[in-house]
């Protein structure tokens, strides 16, 4: 039996307030939307049509490859909406899958289990519904006597009796699609929005004989739907609680749960652990038996194995195995640190490339640099590297020794086992195993502090 899927995301999220499409905010690192396309896909559906409209351009980008995108121009309700996929869908001779962008923790296994209960029940149309305890807001079910499904009433449309009911519609359906769309042009919009409701069809069907069938779907957790900033912070933290329980499972430490925030795609090996008051955000990827955090922050970051990270902000960079980093390093976008390297406290890296074994241990900034092997930079090292116009590099061969305090001021280049004195100010290139020092010559006034007292003259002022 084939299987084709069709999202609805063309709705503006009127109740989340924001510039935004709603498919496009993130939950737990990823547009809601690309959890909705990845559970359709696995519930097998090979054809997938993304209804855009508001901010429809970027929700297409988003999924450009992934799904054929329709566009809504204007939003005149979720049947019109669905609608718009009738040039590509017409013909189709199979199942019609039909969820909306907002519903980002259904599961493909849920979504399996209702084709499954449309095929087997031979209907026209099947509901995924469930029961809430406060079903404010959302369509509920009415039943016949009989149990059977009878109609989708919206809760603005709804008479006293209805808002009572707690089945409710989680806008998922299963249509079979011959016919689907000729019964879609026939809804009307006479109701409290004046919008065409793709609910209607459940009435509609069960008007003309046809058989429509629901399912209870058994976690009703999967399907909230996110319509406003609280409801997308109560499934960004249930699906929080399931990323790092995964992690769990698979042999990562979590000191504290509640206080961790990783993303869904993020990846860590086995024996690390995760100190409190962690963010790991985006693709990042942290290898086995590192120690990250407590407080830290890591965006699109490759680290190795033996990984060290504690109270530091990395972003954008790869760190080699065993590299020790922190407390307080802020690691800048486009740094690639070999194995073995420390980053100690409040030192700033940025588009930096540090050899095995290299050391910059305290207070110092790197910037546009290429550090060698072995290399030790003393506290308080500052590469000159911008001259209020352009960005300079700046080359520290193998072996180097740069001396506390010094100022790098690029382009310049420090070459293999070169020596920098302390407190200099380097302009010009130092060559391979040279000292470079730039220095005024330290002068001793004996007996200073009494001549100064005594209103004496005092040699040198
Ligand atoms: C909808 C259902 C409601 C159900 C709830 C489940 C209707 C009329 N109501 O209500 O029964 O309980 O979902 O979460 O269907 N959309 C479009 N074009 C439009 C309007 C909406 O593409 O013109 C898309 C939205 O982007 C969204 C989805 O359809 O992804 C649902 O729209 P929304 O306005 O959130 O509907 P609800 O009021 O939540
Ligand atoms: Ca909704």
């Amino acid at each position: 039996m084939s299987l084709a899927a069709v999202i609805l995301a063309a709705g503006k999220g009127t109740r989340m307030k924001s510039d935004l499409p709603k498919v496009m905010h993130k939950v737990c690192g990823r547009p809601m939307i690309e959890y909705v396309l990845d559970a359709v896909r696995g519930a097998g559906a090979k054809e997938i049509v993304v209804v855009a409209g508001f901010g429809g351009d970027l929700v297409a980008r988003t999924v450009q490859d992934r799904a054929k995108v329709v566009f809504q121009h204007q939003q005149l309700g979720t049947a019109h909406a669905l609608l718009q996929a009738a040039p590509l869908l017409a013909s189709f001779p199979g199942t019609i899958l039909v969820v909306c962008g907002d519903t980002p923790l259904v599961s493909a296994g849920t979504l399996a289990r209702l084709v499954a209960a449309h095929t087997s029940a031979g209907a026209r149309a099947t509901v995924l519904t469930a029961y809430l305890e406060n079903p404010t807001g959302y369509g509920r079910v009415i039943r016949d006597g009989e149990g059977r499904v009878r109609k989708i009433v919206e809760q603005r449309d709804a008479e006293p009796g209805e808002l009572a009911v707690k089945e409710i519609n989680t806008g998922i359906y299963c249509f079979s699609a011959p016919g689907l769309f000729e019964a879609l042009s026939a809804i009307k919009r006479e109701n409290a929005q004046g919008e065409y409701y793709l609910t209607d069809i459940i009435g509609h069907y069960v008007d003309q004989g046809q058989p429509v069938a629901a399912l209870v779907v058994e976690d009703a957790r999967e399907v909230e739907g996110i319509n406003d900033r609280r409801q997308l912070a109560r499934v960004e933290s249930y699906l929080r609680r399931q990323v790092v329980e995964e992690l769990m499972l698979s042999g990562v430490t979590i000191m504290d749960p509640a206080s961790t925030f990783i993303d869904r795609d993020v990846k860590i090996g086995r024996d690390t652990v995760i100190y409190p008051f962690t963010i790991i955000e985006g693709d990042t990827m942290i290898g086995e038996r590192c120690a990250i955090g407590p407080g830290s922050r890591l965006v699109n970051v490759r680290a190795g194995n033996g990984v060290v990270v504690e109270h530091s902000v990395i972003q954008e960079s790869k760190i080699g195995d065993n590299c020790i980093i922190g407390p307080f390093a802020y690691i800048r976008p486009g740094c690639v640190l070999a194995p073995d390297v420390k980053i100690g406290d409040f030192v700033e890296l940025k588009k930096t490339v540090v050899g095995r074994g290299s050391k910059i241990p305290h207070l110092s900034y790197v910037g546009d640099a290429t550090v060698g092997s072995r290399v030790n930079i003393g506290a308080g090292t500052i590469t000159c590297n911008y001259d209020g116009e352009n960005k300079w590099p700046t080359i520290i061969g193998d072996g180097a020794f740069i001396g506390s305090n010094t100022n790098l001021v690029a382009p310049v280049e420090v070459g293999e086992r070169a020596f920098i004195g302390a407190g200099s100010t380097i302009t010009r290139n130092v060559p391979p195993g040279a000292l470079g020092i730039e220095r005024g010559r330290q002068r001793i006034i004996e007996d200073w502090h009494r001549k100064k007292s005594k209103k004496e003259p005092c040699e040198g002022t």
